[in-house]
């Protein structure tokens, strides 16, 4: 059967997951092609291994997320080996790691020699894009689990970059640093299991997922940071939330830490899924 052929059959499919990208990223990867235009120059080709094929879909079909399927999710501008020990990076994340970056471009310049901290680091795809971007930076990424810390170590060998990977909860791993001039998180933030998709419920890791209570995290992050271990000169906190998690966070901030300044910002569907923290009024503008 022709790459053709089959294309056309799976679209006559009935089924949720089987859809023109699913469909498109499934035949891309069995003919190793480069992108979609790849494969319609081969579009009349056989298929190279169809019995390999017929497995994925079927796996596709019964609700595996493709991404676990091919192995590999695309962030940013690059793919990242994924597997049911991480979470699949999600289009926020994406917003969250091109807008960090800017924001130390602002605070640090382009080229900064800085020490960069990304806390549950899952699949690696914040702490490794920040060192592709600022190769003179030292970039420490940490995680409780130590089968998402190997992937983590795959994928910043696969991207050439040199990282420290450090094991253990939130802040413990990094407690002897110092000078530390940035935090990037995405912490788990999700209250209850009836607020995920079902999918994401069956095959993506809980611990990634879930806090109680759901600021527990963001907490735990800000209350345990010495003043030893930050730049003190300055300072940047990214963190992901949740979308309804904008009050709780500006309590606990006005609560505890009034000296800092923090914006919050919103994701293309208008909601606040994230919060950016600093320490030097005299940089407010890198916070917008
Ligand atoms: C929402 S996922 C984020 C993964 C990745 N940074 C991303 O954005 O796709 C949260 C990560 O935090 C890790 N984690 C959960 N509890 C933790 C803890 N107590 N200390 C450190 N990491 C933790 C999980 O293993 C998971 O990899």
């Amino acid at each position: 059967m022709t790459y053709r052929e089959k294309f056309f059959e799976l679209k006559k499919i009935d089924n949720q997951y089987l859809n023109q990208t699913s469909i498109k990223s499934l035949l891309i990867d069995n003919g190793g092609f480069v992108d979609f235009f790849d494969l319609l120059k081969h579009f009349d080709e056989q298929i190279k291994d169809e019995n390999v094929l017929n497995i994925q879909i079927k796996r596709l079909t019964s609700g595996e997320p493709l991404q676990y399927i091919l192995g590999y999710a695309y962030f940013v501008n690059s793919n990242y080996k994924v597997n049911p020990d991480v979470l699949i990076p999600r289009q926020e994340t994406e917003q969250l790691a091109v807008s960090t970056m800017t924001k130390i471009v602002k605070l640090f310049g382009r080229d900064p020699k800085i020490k960069i901290v990304d806390i549950g680091t899952g699949s690696g795809i914040l702490g490794i894009y920040l060192k592709e971007y600022f190769p003179k930076s030292t970039v420490i990424c940490t995680d409780i689990s130590s089968k998402a810390l190997e992937i983590a170590k795959i994928n910043a060998k696969d991207h050439h970059v040199e990282i420290e990977f450090k094991k253990g909860n939130m802040l413990e791993p990094i407690s002897n640093e110092s000078n530390i001039s940035v935090i990037v998180s995405n912490p788990p933030y999700i209250r209850s299991k009836e607020s995920v998709a079902e999918q994401t419920l069956k095959y993506e890791p809980h611990l990634a997922l879930f806090a109680d209570p759901a600021i527990k995290y963001y907490k735990e992050i800000l209350t345990s940071i010495d003043k030893q271990l930050l730049n003190d000169n300055k300072f940047l906190i990214a963190f992901e939330i949740g979308e309804d998690m904008e009050e709780e966070l500006t309590d606990l901030l006005e609560t505890n830490y009034s000296g800092l300044l923090y914006s919050f910002d919103k994701d293309m569907y208008g909601k606040t899924r994230f919060l950016y923290i600093i320490n030097n009024k005299e940089l407010t503008d890198a916070l917008n």
